[in-house]
């Protein structure tokens, strides 16, 4: 027989919904979501993305509905990806700061028509390079200091659009403190910079790569990707990123990083972002598409995980479905 004077009973707080919501310790809000954009060049395109079932690749025009749709729907913060033709690619990654390319003149179409949404735009050479890597290859090498000059332009054609917030994608050593640097010099000071700090080389980015069909010609990204493998590596990324002038870290991929999402909380003053990347989405939707999982339920539980885990901010492929629940 139990003895009732000394028993703890923590089944109390779960009694009713009431109590569940009284005592709830992590909420997900829209406000706390980046939706992830495919662009394609052209009119009237909406592609969906083979392996993202329920994602697509929208022309300007389109893109530009899509993000009305979102607006109304409480998400403000889009982070914009080209898809680029194969006959725009070169080696120097040209196209990424003509002021003419059809990804650049977008952003200033929809930094015009929704001034008041936060822009995110994606600052690596990979969408945009013959050879598929984030940074310049030479003899099979990725160079470090020189990549730096091409992101540099890029950062500025970008910045130029009127955006909010830069991502450089690419882990080059030194980036955030260079392109900190040309955008202040530049005038830019308000433009914001949400640095890859813990960025994996990581299976999960499959379907992302199809979508913008930017996988790398040879070879891997482990020379510049960290290595799933290490935790500590994360803060020495975290600390050279803060002491270069990022506003926010980022960790990604996020579900299988979890444990990095929380180091980097507990350790920094700056706002922590989590890449909620398109593995982690496809999964989860082909698993429920076969009946396998209830895909909603999951769903919010795993951007609870990232909230739970320390995350200020996701970027997700959820966020405009997360959107439209009620
Ligand atoms: C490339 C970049 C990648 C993603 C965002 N920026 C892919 C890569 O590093 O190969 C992945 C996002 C996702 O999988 O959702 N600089």
């Amino acid at each position: 027989m139990l003895q009732s004077f000394n028993i703890r009973r923590p089944r109390r707080n779960r009694k009713s919904e009431a109590v569940r919501a009284m005592v709830e310790e992590t909420r997900v809000t829209t406000d706390d979501l980046i939706f992830p954009l495919f662009l394609l060049d052209g009119k009237n395109q909406k592609i969906e993305v083979g392996s993202m079932p329920g994602i697509f690749r929208f022309s300007t025009d389109l893109m530009l509905k899509e993000v009305e749709e979102c607006m109304k729907l409480g998400i403000r913060a889009f982070d914009i990806f080209p898809a680029v033709e194969d006959q725009y690619k070169d080696k120097t990654a040209t196209k990424s700061y003509d002021p003419n390319f059809f990804y650049l003149r977008a952003l200033r179409e929809i930094k015009k028509q929704f001034p008041e949404a936060c822009i995110m735009t994606d600052v690596a050479m990979d969408p945009y390079s013959s050879d598929g890597h984030d940074g310049l290859v030479k003899d099979g090498k990725i160079l470090n200091d020189e990549t730096l000059e091409i992101l540099g332009k890029m950062a500025l054609a970008q910045a130029d659009t009127g955006i909010d917030i830069l991502g450089p994608s690419d882990m080059m050593d030194g980036r955030v403190g260079y392109l900190r640097d040309v955008l202040d010099k530049n005038g830019f000071t308000q433009v914001s910079i949400m640095s890859y700090t813990a960025k994996y080389a990581s299976g999960f980015y499959n379907p992302f790569r199809d979508a913008l069909d930017s996988a790398p010609k040879f070879g891997d990204k482990k020379t510049y990707q960290m290595n799933p493998a290490n935790r500590t590596e994360a803060l020495i990324e975290a600390e050279l990123d803060t002491q270069e002038g990022a506003d926010f870290l980022m960790v990604k991929p996020a579900l299988s990083y979890l444990d990095i999402i929380r180091l980097l909380k507990d350790n920094s003053s700056l706002p922590i972002a989590a890449y909620n990347v398109s593995g982690e989405y496809s999964m989860i939707k082909a698993a429920a598409l076969k009946g396998w999982l209830d895909g909603e339920r999951v769903m919010k539980e795993t951007l609870l995980s990232m909230k739970r885990a320390g995350a200020d901010i996701i970027l997700t492929y959820f966020a405009k479905e997360f959107a439209s629940l009620k």
